[in-house]
C-alpha cells in the first residue's frame, strides 16, 4: 500500500487500499476496488487530492504505523460535533471526549512509530477536525517519548483535540488561542492544563509567538508539544511539504521555538520517509521504502525496477537524496 496523488492513479494497475469518505463521513468508495475515472473527477471536485492504493511496486507494504480509517473518522466526527456544539452554545459530550482521548492514547501506544493519515485524503470541510485529531496523535507520540503518565497524556490530548476550538468565536486568527482557553477552562471536568495548551499553542520559546509572547519557563511543556505537532501537521497537510522536509524545518526550531528535548522526541518518533515513499539514493538508484525497523532515518528499501532489498541500517554510506 502507498499514498499517491489522485492524478497519478492508474485504473488498470491500482486498487483502492483504504476507503474514501464523502463530506458527511459516509463511505463513498470501498477499498479493494478499481476507481473509475469518473470517480476521480468527483474526488477532485471534493478537494480530495490523495488516496491510498495497492499496486505492484507497493506490495507487501502494510502501513500498520497508521491509525485505521474508521477509528480516525470517528475521532473526526466527535471533534466536529464538539466544535458545532460550542458554536451553538450547547453542552458538549465531556465523557465522549475523555473516552476518545483514552482511545487515541492506546492507538499510539501500541505502535512503535506513528504515520499520519493525511487530511488530503478526505473532503475539505473535514480538514479542521482531522487536523485536530492528527495533532492529538502526534502529541501522544511525543508525550510517550517524554515519559508522560496516562493522566498527563489525557490532559495533553484533550488540549490538542480542542486547541483550535477558539476559531469558532475569534474574529481574527490571533484571537483564537485566548478564546479557546476561555471555552475549555469553563468545562469543569477538564484539567486547566488542557485550556493552557490551547492558549499557548502559538507561543515560542524566544518570545516571538502569540498572543502573549511568552518565553522560557512560562511556556508550558504540553503547549510546546501541541505547538510543534501543530506546525508539523500544517506543513505536511495544508502546505503539502514532504515529511522529511517538514522534519528538517522543525529541527531548526530546536532551542529557539521549542525545548531541544521536545524537538528530539518529535524527530525520533515520526519517520521522515514513511513506508510507501518513493525515494532516490546516492547510488543513482531509485526505490520505495518498504519498512522501518529500529532506526527511523534508515529504512529498508526495495529498489526499482530491479527489486533489490537494501537495509540502509547495514549500509551507512548509502544516503537518501530525496523523493523520487
Ligand atoms: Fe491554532
Ligand atoms: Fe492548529
Amino acid at each position: 500500500m502507498r499514498l499517491i496523488h489522485i492524478s497519478d492513479y492508474d485504473y488498470d494497475s491500482m486498487q483502492l487500499a483504504k476507503p474514501i469518505f464523502d463530506s458527511k463521513k459516509r463511505v463513498l468508495l470501498a477499498s479493494g476496488r478499481h476507481v473509475h475515472p469518473k470517480y476521480i473527477e468527483r474526488l477532485k471536485l471534493m478537494n480530495i487530492t490523495h488516496m491510498f492504493v495497492e499496486d505492484n511496486i507497493s506490495r507487501g507494504i502494510n502501513l500498520d504505523e497508521m491509525i485505521d480509517m474508521p477509528t480516525w473518522m470517528d475521532a473526526i466526527d466527535l471533534v466536529q460535533d464538539t466544535f458545532e456544539k460550542v458554536e451553538k452554545n450547547e453542552k458538549i459530550d465531556v465523557i465522549a471526549i475523555q473516552q476518545l482521548a483514552g482511545k487515541l492514547i492506546v492507538e499510539v501506544q501500541k505502535r512503535p512509530l506513528l504515520v499520519l493519515v493525511p487530511v488530503s485524503t478526505i473532503p475539505r470541510n473535514l480538514y479542521p477536525y482531522a487536523h485536530a485529531v492528527n495533532v492529538a496523535l502526534l502529541s501522544v507520540q511525543v508525550g510517550k517519548r517524554l515519559f508522560l503518565n496516562q493522566l498527563q497524556l489525557r490532559d495533553l490530548v484533550i488540549g490538542c483535540l480542542l486547541h483550535d476550538i477558539g476559531k469558532i468565536k475569534a474574529d481574527e486568527d490571533e484571537g483564537h488561542p485566548k478564546e479557546g482557553f476561555e471555552i475549555i477552562r469553563k468545562i469543569r471536568e477538564f484539567n486547566i492544563v488542557s485550556a493552557h495548551v490551547a492558549y499557548q499553542h502559538h507561543e515560542s520559546l524566544n518570545g516571538t509567538g502569540y498572543p502573549r509572547k511568552l518565553t522560557g519557563q512560562d511556556f508550558h511543556k504540553f503547549a510546546q508539544i501541541c505547538g510543534i505537532a501543530n506546525q508539523y501537521e500544517n506543513m505536511v497537510t495544508k502546505k503539502q511539504i514532504p515529511p522529511h522536509e517538514a522534519m528538517e524545518r522543525l529541527m531548526t526550531m530546536s532551542d529557539t521555538n521549542y525545548e531541544t528535548s521536545i524537538v528530539h522526541a518529535f524527530v525520533q518518533g515520526i519517520p521522515s520517509y514513511p513506508p510507501g515513499t518513493k525515494i532516490e539514493l546516492n547510488t543513482n538508484e531509485r526505490g520505495i521504502v518498504i519498512r522501518l525497523e529500529s532506526q527511523l532515518q534508515r529504512p529498508i528499501v526495495r529498489t526499482l525496477p530491479d527489486e533489490k532489498i537494501i537495509n540502509l541500517e547495514d549500509h551507512p554510506t548509502i544516503i537518501i537524496n530525496g523523493l523520487a
